[in-house]
């Protein structure tokens, strides 16, 4: 295997997977950020497995990945419709797999303040089978992803990784368990993990749709619609928004990285910036207007705060870069703008 520092860039990375097909397992498969794990995979010559019982992942994302990477590389994926809570699921998804990117879960915060035992069945008990099957399948390596809200309480910003506060929901406690298991399946049966905070993640086949529905898709519909967007709070809270392929590329240097340091951790992934809800509304029309000119975007409504949600979000990468050699290629805006046709051709007419 190449060094970190021989696959330091992009290219680097993308060739040294090209250089040899493993065989992948990614959970979630059909969700946001699992179909664009599949999607760059299958474009890097690899075989995958999915593994999604479509709760919130759909049909139309694996489509869509089906049409961007032409037959053959379609031809290297096996999809299982299954369920991670299921056990028997986990195991036969696991089978001859070298490494787990465990997506597979229920987001969003407000979600869990409803129907907590729910989240946790997804998140807690689905997690604990996907180890075990990881484990039994004895697969090179397990990274799942985590959130940025098991920091909870913590003031400090930016987030470091090894200064976390009280979780504020139900959803960051599912979280904050699934971290504490990874690192105990690490020393208790030496299973190597390693577990991504995931800093608002966003791009393409992110659902607008539904009371879960996460900010920018959700707006980028309303102003396409000529709604005003709801701000929840003045406006001030801010977040470090990632643009998608960053992730990706975090999870594809997690699985990939030699040095033992770097194994049975846990980083945030994110640009290491910070911006306000706000702010993010005038980026968000700038770069709708750059696809529809002439854009009227309403001002935004404001309403209450939501209970659970952490006031600011901004993290600190340079665990990330250190020791797994994480570069973010995308800062928010030119991931909006990445992001702005595809919001373009999913609204509504
Ligand atoms: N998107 C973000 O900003 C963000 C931020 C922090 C953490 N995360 C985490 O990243 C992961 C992926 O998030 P996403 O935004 O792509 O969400 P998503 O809802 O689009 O994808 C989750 C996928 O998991 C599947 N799934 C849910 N429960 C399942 C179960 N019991 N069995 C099998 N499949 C199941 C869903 O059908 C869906 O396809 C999740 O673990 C989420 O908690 C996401």
């Amino acid at each position: 295997m190449a060094s970190l520092e021989a696959i330091a860039s992009q290219e680097a990375l993308e060739s040294h997977l090209r250089s040899q097909t493993r065989r992948w397992l990614v959970t979630g498969v059909a969700g946001f950020i699992g179909s664009h794990l599949l999607e760059t995979l299958l474009g890097l010559g690899q075989e995958v497995v999915g593994l999604d019982n479509f709760s919130t992942g759909r049909r139309s994302n694996l489509d869509d990945v089906r049409q961007r990477v032409g037959a053959e590389a379609w031809s290297r994926f096996t999809l299982i419709e299954g369920d991670i809570v299921a056990p028997e699921d986990c195991a036969q998804a696991c089978q001859g797999v070298q490494y787990v990117l465990h997506q597979a879960a229920l987001g969003s915060v407000p979600r869990s303040i409803e129907d907590p035992q729910r989240s946790h069945a997804a998140n807690v008990t689905g997690m604990l089978n996907m180890l075990v099957a990881a484990r039994d399948a004895k697969v090179a390596r397990f990274i799942y992803a985590s959130s940025s809200s098991v920091y909870g309480d913590e003031p400090n910003l930016p987030k470091v990784e090894d200064r976390i506060g009280r979780p504020l929901s139900p959803y960051a406690a599912t979280k904050l368990f699934d971290e504490v298991y990874a690192e105990v399946f690490g020393r208790s049966y030496g299973l190597q993990t390693i577990g991504l905070r995931y800093f608002n993640v966003f791009g393409p086949r992110q659902d607008p749709n539904g009371p879960y529905a996460a900010v920018i898709p959700r707006w980028a519909a309303a102003m396409l619609a000529g709604h005003p967007c709801v701000i929840n709070g003045d406006g001030e809270t801010s977040r470090d928004f990632c643009y998608v392929a960053n992730a990706v590329q975090a999870n594809l240097r997690a699985a990939l990285v030699e040095s033992p340091a770097a194994v049975g951790q846990a980083y945030n992934v994110a640009v290491g910036g910070r911006t306000t809800l706000t702010q993010l509304h005038g980026m968000l029309a700038e770069a709708l207007r750059a696809v529809r000119p002439g854009l009227e975007v309403e001002p935004p409504r404001h309403a209450e705060f939501r209970s659970g949600d952490v006031r600011h979000s901004e993290a600190n990468i340079g665990k990330a870069e250190r020791l797994l050699g994480y570069r973010p290629e995308f800062d928010l805006l030119p991931g909006l703008r990445k992001s702005a046709p595809e919001f373009l051709s999913s609204a509504r007419p």
